[in-house]
């Protein structure tokens, strides 16, 4: 069903809580049985800032971060904090890093950083843990365990001796389809620090994990994947309920593995299509176990925006709201549980690489 708002009844609608725009931001809810327990929070990811040269940089993507970020100020209420959920730059430099963390600064409130690959691979992550702090951490708030991981690391062969330079490192891995690119993972030493971690935590305590790729194999071609995603949520899988955020894919999923939802956020800078295997065989379909509405592949700023996501006891109930105004909602459903679409396009109305999921 398509909505069309305007200035006013965005803000009328924002001071009601019931936010209806087209804003490339996530706001996150989390709702608890006492009220006081409510809190919520923004998520923003995928800005690209990428420098043309000197003091001139992209200026669509640069235009993404900055609404995000002035909409998140004007938000009512207030979120206790915001995410930014990686690939701040895009090919890592500190020039895109300093612009990105300036635009950032505007933001009011604490900022919780997640590590994208195209902040990492130039120098191996050195710059941007200067600006932001550690790259895997965690932090408690009302009620709720937060883990925040690095998931886009990589072989040393392949980071450390396989490339002549930083730059050509930093671009074989800024591909989206390019073979010479290597999978992502948490790794060994980033999984026992998060055993341990996970070990001081009661198993009826939400837990809420961000990552820039998806802890799931989606598909590998593209690095919409982890290598090590099984061994991460074996890990998680004692907990009676999880959500993993992740950006990255800058485009609409959800997923649910044992007791783990995944729900993406979209991009402020570009949407990427669906990869090709959604339409092949199903043999070779991704281990998707929830059937997706796809967004139209044909329409470029599709599958981009902003969401707002409550969590009703430990369970999220998505809004994407995208940037042609319509809104579509992901529930959990506690009848299938599950994550699902609460309407679906009607089938006629679907073009072919949507017919499927
Ligand atoms: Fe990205
Ligand atoms: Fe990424």
């Amino acid at each position: 069903m398509s909505q069309t708002f305007d200035r006013r009844t965005f803000l009328r609608n924002a001071a009601l809580g019931v936010s209806a725009s087209t804003l490339p931001l996530t706001l996150v809810e989390l709702a608890f049985a006492k009220p006081e327990d409510t809190f919520t929070f923004a998520y923003i990811s995928d800005s690209h800032i990428q420098q043309i040269r000197g003091t001139e940089f992209v200026r669509n993507w640069d235009r993404g971060l900055i609404r995000a970020v002035a909409e998140t100020n004007l938000l009512t209420p207030k979120p206790d904090f915001v995410v930014f959920g990686g690939d701040l730059a895009q090919l890592g430099g500190k020039p895109e890093l300093d612009h990105g963390a300036g635009m950032l600064a505007r933001l009011s409130g604490k900022v919780y950083h997640v590590m994208g690959e195209h902040d990492y691979y130039l120098d191996l992550g050195e710059y941007w843990s200067k600006l932001f702090g550690p790259q895997y951490y965690s932090f408690n708030h009302k009620g709720v365990h937060f883990v925040v991981l690095n998931s886009i690391l990589t072989y040393d062969d392949w980071t450390l001796r396989r490339w002549p330079t930083a730059e050509q490192r930093m671009a074989e891995m800024a591909g989206l389809d390019n073979p010479n690119g290597s999978p992502f993972m948490v790794g060994d030493k980033q999984r026992e620090w998060l055993q341990q971690d996970l070990a001081k935590v009661k198993k009826s305590t939400p837990v809420v994990v961000f990552s820039h790729s998806p802890l799931q194999k989606i598909y590998k071609g593209w690095n919409f994947w982890t290598e090590d995603a099984e061994q991460v949520q074996a890990l998680l899988a004692p907990f009676d309920k999880v959500t993993v955020f992740y950006g990255h894919v800058h485009q609409i999923q959800y997923n649910q593995i044992g007791n783990i939802s995944f729900t993406s956020a979209m991009a402020t800078a570009w949407p990427w299509p669906y990869p090709q295997s959604y339409a092949q065989a199903e043999q070779l379909l991704p281990k998707l176990t929830v059937q997706m509405n796809r967004a139209d592949p044909f329409f470029e700023r599709d599958a981009t925006g902003w969401q707002l996501i409550d969590i009703n006891s430990g369970r999220a109930r998505v809004n994407f709201n995208l940037y042609n105004n319509r809104t579509r909602t992901v529930a959990f459903d506690e009848k299938t549980g599950q994550p699902q679409d609460t309407a679906f396009q009607a089938a006629d109305q679907r073009v072919p690489p949507q017919d499927h999921f």
